[in-house]
C-alpha cells in the first residue's frame, strides 16, 4: 500500500471518486497518477515530471493539451451565449455553422446532423435510429445489430452491446439481446499459414454473411463498424476487407454506421477513415478530435435515406421523441468549429501525411525487436503486438500482462502509451513533429528493452 498524505490529491480522490476503465481495488492500494498541466505533446505530473502523451489523452487531444484560441472562444462564447438547447425548434447560429461544416467535409453524401457530448452518445443515437428507421419503413422485425468482436463503440448499454468487448459486458448482464459480434480483421493474430490479406479478408465477409443467414436477414438491421478499430489494438484492416464487408452489408439491405469517433478529422491521414478504405456509411459518429477533446461533443451525421424516414415518423408521431440537454450546446460547438479553422489554418491534414509516413517508418523498426511480433499502422495511429515467440506468433500467458509491463517501463522513460492486452497503439496528437516522433520511438524501445530483460 502506497503511503498518501491525507490531504494529498491521492488521498482525496481515493475517498470521492470512482474511475472509469480502472481496477477500483488496485486504485486504493496505489492511487492515481495526477496530472497537473499540460502543453504540445507534453503533461506533467504534479510533481513536475514530463511525459510525452502518445495516447493523445484518450485518442482526442489533437492539438495537445493547451490552447489559446479554442480558451478565448469558449470564453467570448461563455460571455454570450453560455447555454441554449435545440429542443422544440430552437436554434443558435454556432450550432448551424458547425452543422454546415460537418455536411461540408462529410466523406459521402450527407443530409443532417444530431449533437450529442460523447461518442458513446452519438453511437447510442445512431442505434435508435437504425431502429426507428426499419419501423417508419414498415420492417420493424429488422432489429439485430451486428457489430465486431474486439470493437469498441462506446458505455452507454446500447453502444457497449454494439461493442464486442467481454470484459466490458461481464457481470452488467449485457449485450442486450440481438446484438452479434463477427469476426475482426485482426489479420497478423488470425491468419491461416499461408493465406493472403486478400483471401482472409474474404474468410471474414464470408464469416458475416453467415452470420446474417444463421439469424436470418430479414432481422438484421445495421452493421456498425470502426474503420481502424481503436480500442482492439490499433487495428488496421487487411487489403479488401472494408470492399468485402460493405458488399455483404447492402446485400441484405443492411444501414451501415461508420464510427468516426477516433479516425475523423485526421487520425488515418484523410479527413474521414471512411475516406482511407473507401467507406459508404448511411450514418456517421465522431467526436474527440472534432474539438480537440477541449469539449465534449460529438455529432452523428445522417444520410437523406435515414432523415426521410425520420419525417414519415413524424408526419406519423408529431414529433421526433429523442434528444440531450447539452446536445449542440453554444460552447462546445462554438470550440468545434474553431478548432476545424485551426486544422484548416495549420493544414492539420498536410502535416499528418507528411508526419505519418515518418512515424511509420520509424516505429516498424521496432519488427526487428525480439519481443515485438507486428508493427503495423496508418496515418498517426500504429498498432504494436508484443509475442512469446516471433516465428509462431505465440502469445504470452494473459497473467503476464506484457502489455502493463511495457506501460509501467514507459512510465518510467517519460512516455505515455495506451495497452491493450500485449497491443500498444500508438496515437500521439496530430500537431507531433518528427523530431518528436524521434524522441518516442527512443523511449519506448526503451521501454521495449526493459520488458523483455523482464519476461524473455
Ligand atoms: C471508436 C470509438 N467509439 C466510441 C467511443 C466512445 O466515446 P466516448 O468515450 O466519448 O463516449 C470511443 C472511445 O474511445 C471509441 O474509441
Amino acid at each position: 500500500m502506497t503511503y498518501l498524505a491525507p490531504n494529498s490529491v491521492q488521498a482525496r480522490d481515493i475517498a470521492t471518486i470512482v474511475h472509469p476503465q480502472t481496477n477500483l481495488v488496485r486504485h486504493i492500494a496505489e492511487g492515481p497518477m495526477v496530472i497537473g498541466s499540460g502543453h504540445g505533446c507534453y503533461v506533467y505530473d504534479d510533481n513536475g515530471t514530463q511525459y510525452l502523451d502518445t495516447a493523445a489523452g484518450l485518442w482526442c487531444a489533437s492539438l495537445g493539451y493547451a490552447s489559446e484560441r479554442l480558451a478565448k472562444v469558449a470564453y467570448e462564447q461563455m460571455r454570450k451565449l453560455g447555454y441554449y438547447h435545440l429542443y422544440r425548434g430552437t436554434t443558435h447560429d454556432v450550432a448551424v455553422d458547425l452543422a454546415e461544416k460537418l455536411l461540408s467535409i462529410a466523406p459521402v453524401p450527407m443530409s443532417k446532423v444530431l449533437f450529442q457530448c460523447s461518442g458513446s452518445e452519438a453511437n447510442d443515437t445512431a442505434l435508435k435510429l437504425v431502429w426507428y428507421y426499419h419501423h417508419a419503413i414498415g420492417k420493424p422485425e429488422k432489429r439485430k445489430i451486428i457489430g465486431r468482436r474486439m470493437a469498441y463503440h462506446g458505455s452507454t448499454s446500447a453502444s457497449i452491446s454494439a461493442s464486442g468487448k467481454p470484459d466490458m459486458h461481464a457481470d452488467f448482464g449485457l449485450p442486450f439481446p440481438g446484438f452479434l459480434h463477427t469476426e475482426y480483421p485482426h489479420y497478423y493474430r488470425h491468419h491461416n499459414e499461408g493465406e493472403s490479406e486478400e483471401q482472409f479478408a474474404t474468410r471474414m465477409a464470408d464469416a458475416l454473411e453467415q452470420l446474417i443467414l444463421r439469424e436470418g436477414p430479414e432481422t438484421c438491421a445495421a452493421f456498425i463498424g470502426e474503420p481502424v478499430m481503436g480500442a482492439g489494438g490499433g487495428l488496421t484492416p487487411p487489403a479488401t476487407y472494408w470492399e468485402k464487408i460493405q458488399a455483404v452489408i447492402r446485400r441484405y439491405d443492411m444501414l451501415f454506421i461508420a464510427d468516426e469517433v477516433i479516425c475523423g478529422f485526421g487520425r488515418t491521414g484523410n479527413m474521414w477513415g471512411s475516406q482511407t478504405y473507401d467507406l459508404q456509411p448511411d450514418m456517421i459518429s465522431c467526436a474527440k478530435a472534432l474539438s480537440a477533446g477541449m469539449q465534449p461533443i460529438s455529432a452523428l451525421m445522417i444520410n437523406e435515406r435515414v432523415f426521410e424516414a425520420m419525417l414519415d415518423e413524424s408526419r406519423k408521431l408529431g414529433n421526433f421523441a429523442h434528444g440531450f440537454t447539452y446536445a449542440g450546446h453554444p460552447v462546445t460547438t462554438a470550440v468545434a468549429m474553431e478548432t476545424l479553422r485551426i486544422y484548416e489554418d495549420m493544414d492539420m491534414l498536410g502535416h499528418v501525411q507528411r508526419v505519418g509516413p515518418y512515424l511509420q517508418e520509424k516505429l516498424g523498426t521496432l519488427a526487428d525487436h525480439p519481443l515485438v511480433g507486428e508493427v503495423r499502422g496508418v496515418g498517426l495511429l500504429t498498432g504494436i503486438e508484443m509475442v512469446a515467440d516471433k516465428a509462431t506468433r505465440a502469445q504470452f500467458d494473459p497473467g503476464r500482462q506484457v502489455g502493463a509491463t511495457v506501460d509501467k517501463h514507459a512510465r518510467k522513460h517519460g512516455l505515455i502509451t495506451r495497452f491493450v492486452g500485449d497491443r500498444v497503439a500508438f496515437s500521439p496528437p496530430l500537431i507531433i513533429t518528427e523530431a518528436e516522433i524521434d524522441e518516442a520511438v527512443t523511449r519506448i524501445t526503451r521501454a521495449m528493452d526493459d520488458t523483455w530483460a523482464e519476461v524473455r
